[in-house]
């Protein structure tokens, strides 16, 4: 009877562990392979220009107003020092679920020796579009739809994080932004800022941007940007002056490739004429050695560095 009993408890036990790994195993998956279909929504809702954005950018300016005492933790920051001279300082942003460390590895084996690289880890976030899954993350994705609101307060968080990163460069050290996946949607965004001339809040915006790099990526905010730039010669000339380099590949299954040129035709019409988009044949959502030069030589010469050796 007794033996009986304990049989069944650990049966019991054994099946609550098994169904309690399967459940992690899911969500770690769901980390590693993202699902990034709901975009879909977001950018058809993307035309410039569009009268009611300056309703919905008010409607979230007020209820980030209400919420900016809450702290937000980053994750470590990784420096990669420069071999040679230090003429530029790059902030290099990861992509969902990653972080600083694995990305300040990555950027070592460049052949830009000018370059100081700083790599900083998102906050660890649960995030919607994973069923609240925790994970390293800009900005918050699940509310990303049709006509759902871009979460402006988080994304000015991490750009101004971001900004403040490279505030204290040399005056003579040129400072830019790149990024993957996430990482290169918060580089664009950190370009619209600049270009605009403040945040989505509406804060001053503090860096003279020279370079901004996006791979496998998309434009957040992109349904009020044309609100942000028009109207103001400063900002149409600081748009049409900031290099941009943005790669996507064609198979890419998680951030599709449409999105990629979607977001190259808001920027360009909105007046970001410096910027070149190179589509790489063939490939998934990574980057490879190939495009890593492409990037390697693009900053080079935007950047006027000297010791390059492709
Ligand atoms: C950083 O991410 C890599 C995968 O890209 C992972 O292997 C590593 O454990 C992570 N490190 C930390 C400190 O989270
Ligand atoms: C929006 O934010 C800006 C800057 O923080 C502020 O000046 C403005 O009053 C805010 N508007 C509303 C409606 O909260």
């Amino acid at each position: 009877m007794c033996s009986t009993l304990a049989w069944i408890l650990s049966a019991l036990f054994l099946l609550l562990s098994l169904s309690l790994a399967l459940l992690f195993i899911d969500a770690l998956l769901c980390c590693a392979f993202s699902p990034f279909e709901f975009l879909g929504g977001f950018w058809r809702s993307c035309s410039l220009p569009e009268k009611h954005t300056k309703m919905s950018y008010t409607h979230s300016n007020m209820s980030s107003g209400s919420r900016t005492a809450k702290r937000i933790e980053f994750g470590r920051t990784h420096v990669v020092r420069p071999k040679g001279k230090h003429q530029a300082t790059m902030v290099w942003l990861h992509g969902l679920g990653d972080n600083g460390s694995s990305t300040s590895q990555m950027l070592e084996s460049l052949p830009l020796p000018n370059i100081k690289w700083i790599c900083p880890t998102a906050p660890t976030r649960p995030v919607a579009v994973l069923g609240g899954f925790p994970c390293t993350a800009w900005f918050e994705m699940g509310e990303l739809s049709d006509d759902g609101p871009d979460d402006w307060e988080n994304l000015d968080a991490s750009a101004a994080h971001i900004a403040n990163l490279l505030s204290t460069e040399p005056a003579d050290v040129k400072v830019g932004i790149g990024g993957f996946s996430m990482g290169a949607a918060m580089a664009l965004y950190s370009a619209t800022c600049y270009a605009a001339g403040r945040y989505g809040n509406g804060n001053p915006y503090p860096l003279n941007l020279r370079a901004v790099v996006g791979l496998s990526g998309w434009l957040p905010g992109a349904r009020s940007l044309w609100n942000k730039i028009e109207g103001s010669h400063e900002a149409l000339r600081r748009a049409a002056s900031l290099p941009i380099l943005q790669c996507h590949g064609t198979s890419d299954g998680e951030v599709a490739y449409k999105y990629g040129e979607k977001s190259v035709q808001c920027l360009t019409s909105a007046g970001f004429r410096y910027l070149s988009f190179k589509p790489f044949e063939g490939l998934g959502h990574y980057t490879i050695p190939k495009e890593m030069n492409e990037v390697s030589s693009w900053l080079s010469a935007r950047l006027g560095l000297d010791g390059y050796r492709s």
